[in-house]
């Protein structure tokens, strides 16, 4: 492909930016857009991505356009009930104002920081966390994504212990760079990468005697862990829930053996479970958690890694050890006291736990009608699984729901479960609709199956 003349692209900056200030397009300008993008994609971004979002990528192109509460819209006008949250991220809901509002005032101040000066946001927020948090976490590294904030725990807990050994369980997902794709579980995403970070464990998820004796023998020849990761909820394995002495039982040996517990809170906290942090359930304090997704309060991205002082002083003597130029910025910043102050004053926890409820209760009652087809209901709040006989079919009801209008997705380390992980805000009226639409499209694939 010829380059092109810094006038041509110039002109295609200048029709891109027309396209972001339209509040709304019709007709010949909206099919435009549609075909441009659909090009765009095949050509620049990538061209399996349109066939893997199938539901979204047929010829009448669903494109997200805007958003607001629990819902949001395409570029045709569709309003879609978001059961899906971004993975995460919304659980404030879309553009919530107080978030809103802390971003404009930031943006009008000033967005990224001088990277030289002292940017206050960055230290109130770090203020608020360690408040907010279980035991004496206190100390704040600021990152964009849920990734980089494993990536700085690997590096605080190995300052902090002089090890270079971690421990993860099968099924989790901590990421995808490399060293946090060490510990990611799945051999479909490390496969082509191996060999990762070196000294890596997987242990059975919610088997206290397997990381037991994983740690006597790690001892027995010289290779302690800096840290034991786990999820509290593994979220991308489909919702699994560990035995109620598992998370108790990580802080023991960790105690025992001084290693590093880390919790990764990137999906399953911020009031997801029907808690602050997903640990809490347990009234455990780890050393390190990693947060990222909700903590932007649904409108910028901004990750962290809250330790304690003995995991993060080995930060003391030079600040710069680990840094990144655009973490924690002002406005990303702003959004996340924004969102903190959202998630105390609305009570999302409890609101989770409520709507989470109503979900699980619901959800029972449909997984009785189609035996064939679901087989089972877990979750803790609103964060919750359907579990299908196998992934296929668990496919078939998420396109007959988004035909319907209720956006739910799959799971990347388990195929067979479904998600459901809406804004914390999501009201009744729309719980309701979101159980009618599943109802009825688990009957038609029923249907379809001749069951
Ligand atoms: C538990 C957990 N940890 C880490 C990550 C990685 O976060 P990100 O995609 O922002 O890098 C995810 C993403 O889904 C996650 O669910």
């Amino acid at each position: 492909m010829p380059r092109k003349s810094f006038e041509e692209v110039l002109a295609y900056t200048e029709k891109s930016l027309k396209w972001i200030e339209a509040q709304g397009l019709e007709g010949e300008e909206m099919k435009e857009l549609i075909d441009e993008i659909r090009w765009d994609y095949d050509e620049h971004v990538n061209p399996g991505f349109l066939e893997y979002r199938k539901a979204a990528g047929e010829d009448d192109m669903a494109m997200e356009w805007s958003a607001n509460g629990d819902t949001f819209m395409d570029l045709q006008g569709r309003e879609y009930i978001d059961c899906l949250g971004g993975f995460g991220v919304y659980n404030c809901g879309h553009r919530h104002p107080t978030v809103l509002k802390a971003v404009a005032d930031q943006l009008a101040k000033q967005p990224l920081s001088s990277a030289e000066l002292v940017d206050a946001n960055r230290a109130l927020l770090a203020r608020i966390l360690a408040d907010v948090s279980p035991g004496d976490l206190k100390y704040t590294f600021f990152t964009s994504s849920g990734t980089e904030a494993i990536e700085s725990s690997l590096k605080m807990a190995t300052l902090a212990t002089g090890r270079h050994h971690f421990i993860a369980f099968e099924g989790d997902f901590h990421g995808k760079t490399a060293g946090s794709l060490s510990l990611t579980s799945k051999a479909h995403f490390r496969g082509p990468f191996l060999p990762l970070l070196q000294g890596t464990r997987h242990v059975k998820f919610g088997d206290l005697d397997h990381l037991r004796k994983t740690v006597e023998v790690m001892d027995y020849v010289g290779e302690l862990p800096a840290a034991i990761i786990y999820e509290p909820i593994q979220g991308e394995n489909g919702i699994q829930i560990p035995p109620d002495e598992w998370i108790p039982g990580i802080r023991k040996i960790c105690d025992e053996y001084d290693i590093m517990m880390v919790a990764d809170e990137v999906q399953a906290g911020m009031c997801r479970t029907g808690y602050l942090f997903a640990t809490d359930y347990y009234d455990v304090a780890p050393d390190i958690i990693a947060m990222a997704k909700a903590l932007g309060g649904g409108v910028m991205p901004i990750s962290a890694c809250l330790c304690t002082k003995r995991a993060f002083e080995g930060m003391f003597p030079d600040p710069l050890l680990h840094s990144t130029t655009t973490g924690g910025s002002p406005t990303a910043s702003a959004a996340a006291i924004a969102a903190i102050n959202v998630m105390l004053k609305e009570d999302l926890a409890g609101k989770a736990r409520r709507a989470g409820g109503i979900f699980m209760e619901g959800l029972n009652k449909i997984m009785g009608k189609y035996p064939k087809l679901m087989t089972d209901v877990r979750g803790r709040g609103l964060f919750i699984a359907m579990e299908f006989v196998d992934g296929d079919l668990g496919y078939e009801v998420v396109y007959e729901m988004f035909n319907r209008r209720v956006l739910v997705s799959g799971s990347l380390i388990n195929a067979k479960t479904i998600r459901i992980e809406p804004p914390l805000t999501i009201t009744d009226e729309h719980i309701e609709k979101a159980l009618s639409v599943i109802d009825e499209s688990c009957a038609v694939v029923y249907q379809k199956h001749g069951w």
